[in-house]
């Protein structure tokens, strides 16, 4: 009898895996030191055919790496690749020589071992190469992996987090496949779909209570906008770098390649069911690779065989709810404290095409990437509000390295409720399209090596629309320490604001801050040790004030942002 069912078990399994490929959940690695190879493989993509790939410790992907907040942990990666590379930590708030830019060079053969405090948030990060020049080679041939931060905010939430089993990491990649399937080295009219590095249409199963599926657009090229067939509303809860406030419900998203998304969805009383999630690319804006592009007149406008259509990406069966679920949408997350815009340094960027309806050869502030050429620099600690401007024909996906940022606007208006959070990627829209951001590095100053922004289309990247930048050192004060001016931070400020005047002052002073109508909103006599002193701005409403400190033989002044 036992012998029986095991058969019929067989029987039904062979039937199925003929019909149906199920959705691989990529390996999880825990702990404070992983190991990395990178490799070439063949992945058997289409059946019983082997196209040749990229993978770390595998033939294609790599393992998901799941970090904690606070810890130091060491990556090792061996290259095997037989080319140089270089491993880039997407997302993460960590030095220049350990992001794994262009200047962190892996030689064929070669090893490399950063370390690094955790300092991000929860949240879905990635890891990918960035050799300048072949950055797309190497990550549409499959050398991708996610990284999983958890901290103790996202762990006091009721939220799923089984790792492939309610909480899932889904890579949806663009490719193009050329006639005898080998992967095409060339973005422009990509021509397949892979989820988790199978061919689109495969299955996933997921419990009867409320998932949690992290989104990568892992693609070189086009956006997705995912929906369900059904039109099943679903709700955002995190963005790029960390948690929304609150879930965003919304029944349509759209990613551009590099950008993440944490979504829940609710299949609480749906086992047996099945759901479909789908590419809806006829919704995307005209302009957005993978939906509608711009006509360039003479036919040139493209478009692959799948732009502009709809078409499903992979179908959820339902099954038995696990032991403990989750059954409830949280109505709050965590409290976001966007960077304030007062009194932050301008910086703007155009992206521009030449000739001007091209749609390959892309150029920011008029220049090319090059490795001998720091485009600015960034002072550690001061906030800067970047504007970017699209003059070209196509959207453009900009990703900032070394921290996340804050958006202030789209096109001119506020950004929608899912773009709250933290942010490492962001569509400037066609055709004069803009966005502005706020943007603030307060840590890992670094006289030599620069951080990367760029268009993360990774052809349009590798043919040079990136720059990279240095953060300095905050600014010598010297000079304003002789002019009796006050030294303030951290500035702009919520709590605690410290100030420092002339080291040899070390004895009560009076401080007035004063509010920009011109009223003291405090008057405070304080103790300074060796020119150092610290008042409380918790109370003060958000704005700009100015500062008097009064000692026996000098007045010092300066100017701080409450935020
Ligand atoms: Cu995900 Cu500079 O890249
Ligand atoms: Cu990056
Ligand atoms: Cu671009």
């Amino acid at each position: 009898m036992k012998f029986n069912i095991a058969l019929v078990v067989i029987l039904l399994a062979a039937g199925n895996t003929q019909s149906q490929t199920t959705v691989p959940i990529p390996l999880s690695l825990e702990g404070t030191t992983f190991d990395l190879m990178v490799q070439h493989g063949t992945s058997e993509i289409f059946p019983g055919i082997q196209t040749n790939t990229i993978g770390y410790n595998g033939t294609q992907l790599g393992p998901t790496l799941i970090l904690k907040k606070g810890e130091t942990v060491t990556l090792n990666v061996h290259n095997q690749l037989g080319d140089t590379t270089t491993v880039h930590w997407h997302g993460l708030h960590i030095a220049p020589s350990n992001d794994g830019s262009p200047h962190n060079p892996i030689l064929a053969g070669e090893n490399w071992s950063p370390s690094f405090k955790v300092l991000d948030h929860a949240s879905t990060y990635w890891y990918h190469p960035h050799p300048h020049g072949k950055t797309l080679n190497q990550v549409v041939k499959g050398a991708a992996g996610f990284i999983i931060v958890r901290d103790e905010e996202e762990a006091a939430i009721n939220l799923p987090r089984t790792y492939g089993v309610d909480d899932v990491p889904l890579v949806f990649q663009w490719k193009t496949f050329g006639t005898d399937k080998q992967i095409v080295e060339m973005d422009e009219l990509d021509n397949e779909v892979l989820v988790n590095g199978v061919l689109r249409g495969a299955t996933l199963n997921l419990p009867a209570q409320v998932v949690r599926l992290r989104l990568l657009n892992g693609s070189s090229h086009r956006y997705f906008d995912f929906g369900f067939a059904n039109n099943l509303i679903f709700n955002q809860i995190g963005g790029d770098g960390g948690l929304l406030d609150v879930p965003v419900s919304m029944s349509k998203l759209i990613l551009s390649p590099g950008e993440r998304a944490e979504i829940l969805v609710d299949l609480t009383g749906k086992e047996g069911q099945t759901l479909t999630l789908r590419q809806f690319g006829s919704l995307l804006p005209q302009g957005y690779p993978g939906g509608m592009m711009m006509n360039m007149g003479g036919g040139n406008n493209m478009m692959g065989p799948l732009d502009d259509t709809d078409f499903d990406l992979m179908t959820i069966s339902v099954t038995a709810p696990t032991s403990n679920p989750v059954t409830n949408i949280p109505a709050t997350l965590v409290s976001n404290a966007p960077l304030s815009q007062t009194g932050a340094t301008p910086r703007s960027l155009t992206m521009t095409a030449q000739p001007m309806m091209s749609m390959t050869n892309f150029f920011l502030n008029g220049l090319k990437f090059d490795m001998g050429n720091i485009n600015f620099t960034v002072e550690q600690g001061k906030t800067e509000v970047w504007t970017l401007t699209n003059q070209t024909m196509m959207a453009h996906p900009f990703h900032l390295h070394g921290n996340s940022f804050w958006v202030v606007s789209v096109n001119g208006s506020a950004p929608s409720a899912n773009m709250k959070g933290r942010k490492d990627v962001i569509t400037v829209p066609p055709m004069n399209g803009n966005i502005k951001i706020v943007v603030q590095y307060d840590d890992f100053s670094d006289p030599d090596m620069p951080y990367m922004y760029h268009c993360h289309i990774l052809s349009h990247e590798d043919n040079g629309m990136m720059g990279q930048f240095l953060v300095t050192a905050p600014s010598s004060n010297t000079e304003d320490l002789v002019n009796n001016k006050l030294v303030f931070y951290p500035n702009p400020s919520s709590k605690t604001l410290f100030f420092e005047m002339d080291n040899s002052t070390s004895e009560g002073v009076i401080c007035q801050v004063i509010d920009a109508l011109g009223q003291v909103v405090l008057e405070q006599s304080i103790e300074v040790l060796n020119g150092k002193g610290s008042i409380e701005t918790g109370f003060m409403s958000i704005g700009s004030y100015a500062v008097r400190v009064l000692s026996r033989s000098k007045t010092y002044s300066g100017i701080f942002v409450k935020n």
